[in-house]
């Protein structure tokens, strides 16, 4: 629906569930790092392709089939429009970041040899930790780390130093989930591909606040979710520049993604089938297509600017909360705001809070490695998106003084 990219107010009615009351109280969700939640054009999209659509795909066999094909062939189109690939070839269907990368971890395995370097970052969740150190215990490769400054920025020193000819792959997110930080990302990949290395980035929480153009960054994979971008639960997209995926063996076996089976040879699929076996995510896809057709029906700078105001605010209003500190100080950030508050641990702030209606998250974030860096068990996050209000800030500092009146 179009509407002035700056009426909060109705955009906000255009996702159903932000009306809802929660323990009594109006819903105030700032967790929209963990999962966004879903306009009506997404609900809307899904339930048509269900009632009018569904059948299975690539099969040809009648009407239903077609129907069901080009809607999901034309929500690959969405995609890679989204992300200005070059090629639908190198749009992958996947269940999520965490699926992406595993897909290119198992991927490159043939490429490693032991003593090759894997260069992460010790901001990664662990959907991009894990998958390189099963991979590193295949291959005998070493993983490597980027230090972040106690700011919660990339220590750039410690990149430049560590990035050699032994680096294989530097795998780093574009925007941290913890802290907010904006990594670097053009500079890391230039840097990382003049050593010779395959550059993946973790785009998981970037793309609810940037359109990211993955030409101009030149990486060789980009992973996100669809969830976290107003989208379905259970698809995600693996970009991948196609030289780079006609190189790499298959993931998983199976339906579609074969050319020809026999009990001597298999033949694998072109591009993109080659990696995406079995019945996919139909309905999903056609989710997602209709979440990036709404979020470009919106102006994209108008609603950073509206985010950054949510930061701006809520930064100013640390200082009302007596012994509460922000984890993640970078100078360029979406709006994550990590805290801890004195005399109060993270789950009981996330309890307390989620009585007066206002859902945060708590915990280790998937992110173990951060949280020992800065020495607490878990933080809590409140994390914003475009739909989010200054009164909703409010809302969240005056709970925050409550409870640190009472408790801590
Ligand atoms: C930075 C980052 N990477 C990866 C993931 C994993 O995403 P998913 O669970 O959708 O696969 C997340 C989810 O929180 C994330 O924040």
């Amino acid at each position: 629906m179009a509407h002035n990219p700056l009426d909060i107010a109705a955009i906000r009615r255009d996702f159903p569930i932000l009306s809802q009351q929660v323990n009594g109280k109006p819903l105030v969700y700032l967790d929209n790092g963990a999962s966004a939640q879903k306009p009506l054009a997404v609900l809307d999209a899904m339930d048509r392709y269900y009632r009018e659509m569904h059948s299975n795909v690539h099969r040809g066999a009648h009407t239903l089939g077609d129907r069901a094909t080009n809607a999901f062939e034309g929500a690959r189109k969405t995609v890679q429009a989204f992300l200005n690939a070059a090629s639908t070839r190198e749009i992958i269907w996947t269940r999520g970041t965490t699926e992406a990368i595993n897909l290119v971890a198992n991927g490159l395995a043939p490429r490693l040899r032991a003593g090759d370097e894997i260069l992460v970052s010790h901001m990664e969740h662990h959907a991009n930790i894990v998958p390189w150190q099963m991979l590193a215990e295949r291959t005998g490769a070493v993983l490597k780390v980027i230090a972040v400054t106690p700011e919660g920025e990339l220590d750039m020193d410690s990149f430049h130093s560590q990035l050699g000819e032994r680096t294989r792959v530097l795998a780093v997110t574009h925007v941290s989930n913890v802290l907010g930080t904006v990594n670097p990302v053009v500079e890391l990949v230039r840097a990382a591909k003049a050593a010779g290395a395959i550059t993946v980035i973790d785009g998981a929480q970037a793309v609810p606040h940037y359109q990211p153009d993955v030409q101009a960054l030149d990486c060789d994979f980009y992973a996100f979710s669809a969830h976290k971008l107003f989208g379905p639960t259970g698809i995600g997209v693996l970009y991948g520049r196609e030289s780079v995926l006609e190189a790499m063996p298959p993931y998983q076996g199976g339906g579609e993604m074969i050319e020809r089976v026999s009990f001597e040879k298999t033949t694998w699929n072109t591009l993109p089938y080659k990696f995406e076996a079995g019945t996919p995510a139909i309905a999903e896809a056609v989710g997602l297509a209709a979440a990036i057709d709404y979020i470009n029906g919106l102006d994209r700078n108008a609603l950073e600017a509206a985010e950054h105001a949510l930061l701006l605010r809520a930064n100013a209003l640390v200082d009302s909360v007596p012994g509460m500190d922000i984890i993640g100080t970078a100078k360029h950030k979406v709006p994550v705001l990590s805290f801890k508050i004195a005399g109060l641990h993270p789950s009981d702030i996330g309890t307390l809070l989620d009585q007066q209606g206002i859902a945060i998250r708590t915990g280790h974030h998937c992110a173990m490695p951060l949280m020992d860096f800065y020495g607490v068990p878990g933080t809590a996050r409140a994390s914003f998106a475009f739909y989010n209000t200054l009164d909703e800030v409010e809302q969240l500092f005056a709970a925050l003084q409550k409870i640190q009146r009472l408790f801590a």
